[in-house]
């Protein structure tokens, strides 16, 4: 597992404008966490804010979640690369070929590669959804069957539940990349849970979720919503 390296913590940026962005990349310190800019960030403020984040030495995730003809995505993923991102993901759905695709076009990026990561089944879906969109099985048993594709395709993991982390574990290997949101610490106040959970509907601490078997957690709102932004990573970062 060398290439899982620290900080595990993605603080996703959502709900930001540039100088907000820009203010918590401040407080923040990229040897703690790294960021998540997602579709909101990234069509506000472009591939320009990524740079400047990348400029104060942060790692980025792209979560813009590519689903596409395979060119498409290729191109797509290829210029994510150039970019210098450090992890991107792309929608398993969108099929085998568009992951070969992916793969290969990263593959003949010189430089850094970004890790590819497959987004499975949505966690918005429920079990009648995915029957409407014609998908057999429960939503558990797709969520492991995408996952064992991605794999065969060269991705290097899949976003998660925490909840999911062990059996993918199991399924898909120490090798793959278990990336996970849906995390609260467990020290403050609100639910019995532990902290806020916010719309989150199903939550893990953050020790639990890397206990399953997650590589990197994905938390925004109990670091970007609080009051001292670094003290919350901090606080998060001692309890592991
Ligand atoms: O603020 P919070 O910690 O809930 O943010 C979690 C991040 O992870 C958000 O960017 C959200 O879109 C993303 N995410 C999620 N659940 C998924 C997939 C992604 O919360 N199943």
């Amino acid at each position: 597992m060398s290439h899982f390296r620290e900080p595990y913590i993605i603080v996703a940026l959502d709900g930001c404008d540039e100088s907000r962005a820009l203010n918590l990349a401040e407080q923040l310190n990229p040897q703690y966490c790294r960021l998540k800019v997602g579709k909101e960030l990234f069509t506000r403020c472009g591939p320009q804010l990524v740079q400047r984040l990348q400029d104060k030495g942060y790692s980025i995730f792209l979560d813009l979640k590519y689903h596409d003809i395979p060119n498409t995505v290729a191109s797509a993923c290829l210029a994510a690369a150039e970019l210098g991102v450090w992890m991107l993901t792309l929608h398993v759905l969108g099929g085998m070929n568009m992951m070969l695709a992916a793969r290969e076009a990263i593959d003949g990026y010189i430089g850094q590669r970004p890790l590819l990561i497959g987004v499975t089944i949505l966690t918005s879906h429920n079990e009648l959804e995915i029957k409407k969109i014609g998908l057999a099985d429960t939503a558990a048993a797709n969520v492991t069957r995408l996952a064992l594709m991605a794999a065969e395709c060269g991705l290097d993991g899949v976003t998660c539940s925490a909840r999911e982390a062990a059996q993918l574990r199991t399924a898909c290997g120490d090798a793959c990349c278990l990336v996970t949101p849906g995390v609260r610490p467990a020290n403050s106040v609100v639910s019995s849970q532990g902290s806020k959970p916010d719309d989150q509907q199903r939550v893990m601490t953050p020790q639990a979720a890397l206990a399953a078997g997650s590589n990197y957690l994905v938390i925004g709102r109990p670091i970007t919503q609080a009051i001292d932004p670094a003290q919350a990573l901090t606080t998060i970062l001692e309890q592991l």
